[in-house]
C-alpha cells in the first residue's frame, strides 16, 4: 500500500468525525454509574429520571432477576466457550426456550447473542431461491440487513418493500408476485409488531388477511411489544386478539422488556427451529448466549407471567405520560406503545433539546439521521413499569420549560 492510499481512511474517517461535530450530530455516549432503572446515575450529572430505556417492565435491577444472573454464573461459570453444536449448549439454554416458546404458546423456540443476530438467521436460513420476502419500510435494520443478507447469499431470492403499514401497497405487491414467473416459492411477510421509532403497532390482524388470501408466512419481530402490549404482556398479537398461532415466526429481544440483558430468540414451528439449528450461521458459528443472561432472561419470563399487572401499570404509566406530554406543549404521536416520540425536524434540534432536559434531570435520547429519515429527527420518551407518578411529573415539567 502506498503512503498516499495509507492515508486516506485516517483522513476520510477524520472529516466525517469533524462534519458530524460541526453540525451537531455527534452522538455523546453517557456513562452510567449503577443499575438500569427509573433513575439512573450518569457520570459528572448524578441522578436523573431515566426515559430513554427499553427496561418496560422495570425487570433489569429485579432482584430476583439479578439473583437468576449470579446464579447462572456460580452455577455454570462466565460463559460457553464454545458454539452450541459442538459443546456450548448448556441445560439452562433448553430452559429458556422451553419458557419462550410456552410464554408464547407456540411448539419451539431458539435462542441467539442478540435480536439482530437472530434476524440475521432466520431469512438466510430459511428463505430459499423463488422466494419473495416482503418488509414494512420502517422495519428495524436489522431486519433489514437480515433480508439483504439473505438475498445476497441466496441467489433467486427476491425481496420488496411495502410504504409504511400500507396494505393496499403490499397487496399490489401481492398481486404483482403471483404474475411474476421467478416467484416460484414462499412469500414472507415480514414486520415490526411495534415500530421503535414511531411507537405505532402493526395491523397483524390485517397481515394475517392478506397472508391467508395469497399462502404467505407472517414474521413478527415484537423486540418492543413483548411484555408490553396486551393484557398478559405477551405482544401485539394480544393486543389484536389474536392467538400466537397466527403469526407463523415471532423474532424479539431479551434486552428490553424480558430481563435487558441482551440476546434474542426466534419462536414458531419445531421444524424451522430444527433447520435454524442446523443451518443457522449465527449459531453454527457464534458462541451462545451467557449462561447468567439465560436465566436471568428465563427469571424474567417467569415474572412476567406471574405478575401480569407490571404490563398493567406500564400501560397506565403510558397513558399518564402522554398526557403529561401533550400538556407540555409538545405533540406525541398517538399509539398505546411505551415508545412515546415527539417530532421536532433536524437532528441537531433534537440533540439540543435533549441536552436541556437533561441539564433538567431528565434524560431522553434525541434521533437523527440516520436512525431516522433527514428531518424527521425526534425526542424518543421511553416509558417503564418502575416510573412513579413523580417520575412521569417530572418529565412534564422539564418539557414544559424547554417548550417556554
Ligand atoms: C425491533 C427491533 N428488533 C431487533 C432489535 C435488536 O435487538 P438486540 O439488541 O437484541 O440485538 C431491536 C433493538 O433495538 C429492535 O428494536
Amino acid at each position: 500500500m502506498t503512503t498516499m492510499e495509507s492515508a486516506i481512511f485516517p483522513t476520510r474517517t477524520r472529516e466525517i468525525l469533524e462534519s458530524l461535530r460541526a453540525s451537531g450530530q455527534l452522538k455523546q455516549l453517557q456513562m452510567i454509574e449503577g443499575p438500569m432503572d427509573a433513575t439512573v446515575r450518569i457520570r459528572g450529572r448524578g441522578e436523573v429520571v431515566c426515559l430513554c430505556s427499553n427496561n418496560y417492565l422495570g425487570l433489569a435491577n429485579h432482584p430476583e432477576v439479578v439473583e437468576a444472573a449470579l446464579e447462572g454464573i456460580r452455577k455454570y461459570g462466565a460463559g460457553t466457550a464454545s458454539v452450541r453444536f459442538i459443546c456450548g449448549t448448556f441445560d439452562c439454554h433448553e430452559r429458556l426456550e422451553r419458557r419462550i416458546a410456552s410464554f408464547y404458546g407456540v411448539e419451539a423456540a431458539y435462542t441467539f447473542t442478540s435480536c439482530w443476530n437472530a434476524n440475521e438467521a432466520i431469512f438466510p436460513t430459511l428463505c430459499e431461491a423463488g422466494d419473495l420476502i416482503v418488509s414494512d419500510e420502517l422495519n428495524h435494520a436489522s431486519i433489514i440487513d437480515g433480508i439483504r443478507l439473505a438475498v445476497s447469499i441466496k441467489k433467486g431470492l427476491l425481496r420488496g418493500v411495502y410504504r409504511h403499514s400500507d396494505l393496499v401497497a403490499l397487496r399490489e405487491k401481492l398481486v404483482e408476485a403471483r404474475l411474476n414467473a421467478a416467484v416460484t416459492g414462499t412469500i414472507w411477510i415480514v414486520t415490526d409488531g411495534v415500530f421503535s421509532m414511531e411507537g405505532d403497532i402493526a395491523d397483524l390482524p390485517g397481515l394475517r388477511r392478506l397472508c391467508d388470501e395469497f399462502g404467505a408466512l407472517l414474521v413478527v419481530d415484537d423486540s418492543h411489544g413483548t411484555g408490553v402490549m396486551g393484557a398478559t404482556g405477551r405482544g401485539t398479537h394480544e393486543h389484536w386478539g389474536m392467538a400466537a398461532t397466527q403469526v407463523d415466526y415471532f423474532t424479539g429481544t431479551l434486552g428490553k422488556a424480558l430481563g435487558g440483558a441482551a440476546g434474542g430468540y426466534i419462536a414458531g414451528s419445531r421444524a424451522a427451529i430444527d433447520l435454524l439449528i442446523q443451518r443457522g450461521r449465527p449459531t453454527l458459528f457464534s458462541n451462545a448466549l451467557p449462561c447468567s443472561v439465560a436465566c436471568s432472561a428465563e427469571k424474567a419470563i417467569e415474572v412476567l407471567m406471574r405478575e401480569p399487572q407490571r404490563v398493567q401499570k406500564l400501560r397506565d404509566n403510558v397513558e399518564y405520560a402522554r398526557k403529561g406530554i401533550a400538556s407540555s406543549g409538545f405533540s406525541v404521536l398517538k399509539s398505546p406503545t411505551a415508545i412515546c416520540p415527539i417530532i421536532v425536524g433536524e437532528t441537531a434540534k433534537a440533540i439540543a433539546m435533549s441536552r436541556q432536559l437533561l441539564d433538567l434531570g431528565v434524560f431522553v435520547i434525541g434521533f437523527g439521521f440516520p436512525v431516522v429519515a433527514e428531518g424527521h429527527a425526534r425526542l424518543r420518551v421511553q416509558i417503564s413499569a418502575a416510573h412513579e407518578r413523580h417520575h412521569l411529573d417530572a418529565l412534564q415539567a422539564a418539557l414544559t420549560k424547554i417548550k417556554s
